[in-house]
């Protein structure tokens, strides 16, 4: 099975085709779909991801939590923002949630087509990486980058899931998968450090939540998938 890496949605079109015939995993690990993790491992019931912040008003008419950020930022008179840390078990537990974040819920509702559609994040990576083996198909792993742009975080997430790939028989013949894997070997022995000066990170250096860095940089501390 192949692996392909979409290193920023700019160039989705370009992989688009006989997606319907393939697993996509969506990952922007600063902080949409490691939020949305977070939001299943404390009880969430559901974690809807739209694109539009008018979407999410409509759910609420049905008894949704309503969050969201647009820059990082929570959206005035939203439940929450996009911080993991909000999403805690004594608010999501048992909860249907709607949420819209400027890059990864965008991603998202990109490839809907899917065959089948994954969010992920280093909390359940491997997890992640035991599903897509099992489903024996070829996978994009899709980035969903900062505004089209490409970004650390993501591809080199995208690295690591695709070398637990390569490690258990899937090949690749993309070079966006050889770089990112390259950047995983860079980046592994310290992470952290690794991403510090990433654009991202800056961005949460001015917004003052540089702690939510660490709780997305946590390894494997949920043992189930998402799928969307
Ligand atoms: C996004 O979808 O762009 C984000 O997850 C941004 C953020 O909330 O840090």
């Amino acid at each position: 099975m192949l692996i392909d890496t979409i290193l920023t949605p700019a160039l989705f079109h370009l992989h688009s085709k006989d997606i319907e015939n393939k697993q996509v995993v969506v990952i922007d690990i600063l902080r949409a779909t490691t939020t949305m993790v977070v939001a299943y491992e404390n009880g969430a019931n559901t974690v809807v991801p739209v694109e539009h912040l008018e979407d999410a008003l409509f759910y609420r008419e049905q008894g949704y939590l309503i969050a969201g950020e647009r820059n990082g930022v929570k959206v005035e008179g939203f439940d929450m923002g996009n911080s993991p840390q909000e999403f805690t078990k004594d608010i999501v537990e048992g909860r249907n949630i709607v949420l819209s974040t400027t890059n990864g819920t965008k991603a998202i509702n990109a490839c809907s087509a899917a065959k089948f559609r994954y969010i992920s994040s280093f909390r359940n990576i491997d997890a992640m990486a035991k599903t897509i083996i099992e489903n024996n198909l070829n996978v994009l792993l899709f980035c969903a980058g900062w505004k089209d742009k490409f970004n650390l975080e993501d591809t080199v997430f995208a690295g690591a899931l695709a070398q637990q790939l390569l490690d258990n028989g899937f090949t690749t013949n993309d070079d966006a998968t050889r770089m990112a894997c390259s950047l995983w070997n860079l980046a592994k022995p310290n992470l952290a450090a690794f991403l510090a000066d990433a654009s991202h990170v800056q961005r949460f250096k001015s917004l003052h939540i540089e702690s939510d860095l660490e709780v997305c940089l946590r390894f494997n501390t949920f043992s189930g998938v998402v799928r969307v």
